[in-house]
C-alpha cells in the first residue's frame, strides 16, 4: 500500500487550517504526525478518512493509485484505511464484543490472518475480561484498547491513530505502546498523530511536524528529530 497526500488544502467553514500538506506513507512504514495543540493533526487525519467537516479545498489524496477525494468514509474504510479517532468514540451503549462486531470488515487481510474477536482478545486480554460490559463503563485505557481493536477488525492496510495516548495513565500507556510496537513489527502501515512526542518517536520510524503555517515544517527520521533540540523547541516547544 502507498498513501500519497499532495499539496493538500483543508478548511472549516470558519478557518483555513492546512495550506499545502505533502505526506507519503510507504508499505509497512510507520509515520508520526506531530504538532502542537490546534495545528491541524486531526484535520489532516479526518480529511484522509473522508470525514466531514473539514472540507478539502485543493490537492490530492491517493491510496494505492486510487483517488480518495470525494469518496465516502465507508468507501475509504473499505479500501483499507482504519481510524482510531481522537477521544476513542467507542459505542457506549454497546458491549465490548458488539463494538468489535458492528464494523464492516474487509475480507482480505493486509498480512497474516484476518482479525477476529478472539484475536483482538488475545491481543488485549483486558478486553476479554470486559467482553460483556457496556463500553461506556470501561476505563479510558480499556476504551482505547477497544477503539484500536475495532479499527483492527476492519483488517486495515493502513492504521491511523489520532492521539491514542490522550488522557491515559502511564501504566496503561505502556501496555498500548507495547502492542503498537508489535503491530509495527508485523508490517502494518501506521500513521500516528500525537502530542506525546516520546510515544510517537517510539512507534514511528519517520515523523512529520505540522506548524502554524499549516504545512509540514519539519520531516525526517525519528532518530534525527530526537537529537534535533532546535527543531523540538521551535516546532513542538519541548
Ligand atoms: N469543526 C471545526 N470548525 C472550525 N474549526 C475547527 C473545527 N475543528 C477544528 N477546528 C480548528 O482547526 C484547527 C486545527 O484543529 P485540529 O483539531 O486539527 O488540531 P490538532 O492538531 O488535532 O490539535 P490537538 O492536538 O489539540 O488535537 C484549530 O484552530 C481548530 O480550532
Ligand atoms: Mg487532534
Amino acid at each position: 500500500m502507498t498513501l500519497e497526500v499532495t499539496d493538500l488544502h483543508v478548511n472549516y467553514a470558519t478557518a483555513k487550517v492546512l495550506h499545502g500538506v505533502d505526506l507519503t506513507i510507504g508499505d509497512g512504514e510507520s509515520v508520526g504526525l506531530l504538532g502542537r495543540n490546534g495545528m491541524g493533526k486531526t484535520t489532516l487525519v479526518r480529511a484522509i478518512c473522508g470525514l466531514r467537516p473539514p472540507t478539502v479545498a485543493a490537492g490530492s489524496i491517493v491510496f494505492d493509485g486510487v483517488d480518495l477525494l470525494h469518496r465516502t468514509s465507508f468507501q475509504i474504510s473499505h479500501a483499507g484505511i482504519a481510524l482510531v479517532p481522537q477521544g476513542r468514540r467507542v459505542f457506549g451503549s454497546l458491549t465490548t464484543t458488539e463494538n468489535l462486531t458492528v464494523v464492516p470488515r474487509r475480507k482480505s487481510p493486509a498480512m497474516g490472518e484476518l482479525w477476529t474477536v478472539e484475536r483482538v482478545f488475545e491481543f488485549f486480554p483486558r478486553l476479554a475480561e470486559r467482553s460483556k460490559s457496556m463500553a461506556r463503563l470501561l476505563s479510558g485505557g480499556e476504551q482505547q484498547m477497544l477503539a484500536i481493536g475495532r479499527a483492527l477488525m476492519t483488517n486495515p492496510r493502513l492504521l491511523i491513530m489520532d492521539e491514542p495516548s490522550e488522557g491515559l495513565a502511564p501504566s496503561v500507556l505502556d501496555v498500548i505502546q507495547d502492542r503498537l510496537v508489535e503491530l509495527r513489527a508485523s508490517g502494518l502501515s501506521i500513521l500516528i498523530a500525537e502530542q506525546n512526542v516520546d510515544l510517537a518517536l517510539d512507534i514511528a520510524t519517520r515523523v512529520v511536524v505540522i506548524d502554524d503555517s499549516g504545512t509540514i515544517a519539519w520531516s525526517g527520521s525519528s532518530e534525527a528529530l530526537r537529537s534535533d533540540s532546535v527543531a523540538l523547541e521551535r516546532h513542538l516547544s519541548i
